[in-house]
């Protein structure tokens, strides 16, 4: 136990420092506490109602909801104090411990310590004028955030600790662990899309997002088939994608040369670059590879994105300048 105390007050000076800590911090916060300190009952009572809402920390307040809540706010009346002392730090990791105990969830802890975060701006806000509002809002909201930072991680490594105590070596844990993890995020990758359409990558003009959706579409489709090791109809979707590229780009350059767009040449370069670097790899792939790799994902991701959101891009706000919707 001592340890993490320990642990807590070394680790919390680096933490602020990469908050980007102003020195004085504690101090700005000292400097209202007389308005702010009063505020932590209902902070806290905010907090505690929240938390009675969710159904697992629901069990961690039990009977003891009203000392949860006393002790909550006399944590946070230290830290609107703006001197808190060193054993502050030792505290939020005390915390930790805790609700690692208590099997807390810590995804909720963040959501309400955001809902304090909000609750205070607002009061802050309401009660100073904004520029003096805005100052102590971004030193509570520094400090605040590592404390919750060092709550959360406590109660992680608690579980670590935990395991550990159990026989389990920590080295053989931590490889498990991470080989474990691995193989979740290769999981969560195949089942995501490579491109999730979204009106971010949209340039406007209505046949144009039409087909880079279809494009998206057919990338995504390939994704999926190739990750499920069918050779035949990730060929079929390769070359669907191939034919559909060419399509597209002979439809953009009509559009183009319609419109009398400056940069056509350059563009239709870089459409001629990427038509034979799909080639290639469609030529690749037939000669016999059972699944497409992970390079070849990343090009195509990177080339659909990057072509759209930054060379499409271009040339639809000519197109759209232009205010005809012009089409070839
Ligand atoms: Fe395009
Ligand atoms: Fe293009």
């Amino acid at each position: 136990m001592q340890d993490i105390l320990d642990h807590a007050v070394r680790v919390a000076p680096e933490a602020l420092a990469l908050a980007g800590e102003a020195e004085g911090d504690w101090p700005v916060l000292r400097a209202v506490a007389s308005t702010t300190t009063p505020w932590a009952h209902d902070l806290a009572a905010l907090f505690v109602e929240e938390l009675q809402r969710c159904e697992g920390t629901a069990r961690f307040l039990g009977a003891a909801s009203s000392d949860r809540e006393a002790n909550l706010a006399m944590w946070l009346e230290k830290l609107l104090s703006g001197a808190p002392g060193d054993g502050f730090w030792g505290e939020c990791c005390f915390i930790g411990l805790l609700h690692a105990a208590a099997g807390v969830q810590s995804r909720h802890v963040v959501a309400l310590a955001a809902r304090i975060e909000l609750a205070f701006a607002e009061r802050l806000f309401a009660t100073l004028d904004a520029a003096d509002a805005l100052v102590v809002y971004t030193s509570f909201k520094r400090l605040f955030g590592v404390a919750i930072g060092l709550i959360v991680d406590t109660a992680t490594h608690a579980l670590q600790v935990g395991m550990n105590d159990l026989g389990m070596n920590e080295r053989v844990v931590k490889t498990m662990r991470r080989v474990a993890i691995r193989r979740m995020v290769d999981g969560a990758r195949e089942r995501l899309p490579l491109i999730d359409w979204s009106d971010a990558i949209a340039v406007g003009i209505p046949e144009i997002d039409a087909q880079h959706r279809r494009l998206v579409d057919l990338l995504n489709a390939l994704h999926a088939v190739s990750a499920g090791g069918n050779h035949g109809q990730t060929a079929r979707i390769l070359r669907e994608l191939t034919d559909y590229t060419v399509t597209h780009f002979a439809y953009e350059e009509r559009l183009l040369e319609a419109v009398g767009y400056p940069d056509l040449a350059a563009h239709r370069a870089s459409h001629a670059a990427l038509v034979a670097r799909v080639g290639d790899i469609t030529a690749r792939f037939e000669a016999g590879r059972t699944k497409l790799d992970a390079e070849l994902f990343t090009f195509l991701r990177s080339w659909l994105n990057g072509h759209i959101r930054g060379t499409d891009r271009h040339y639809a706000a000519y197109v759209l300048a232009r205010g005809d919707g012009a089409t070839p």
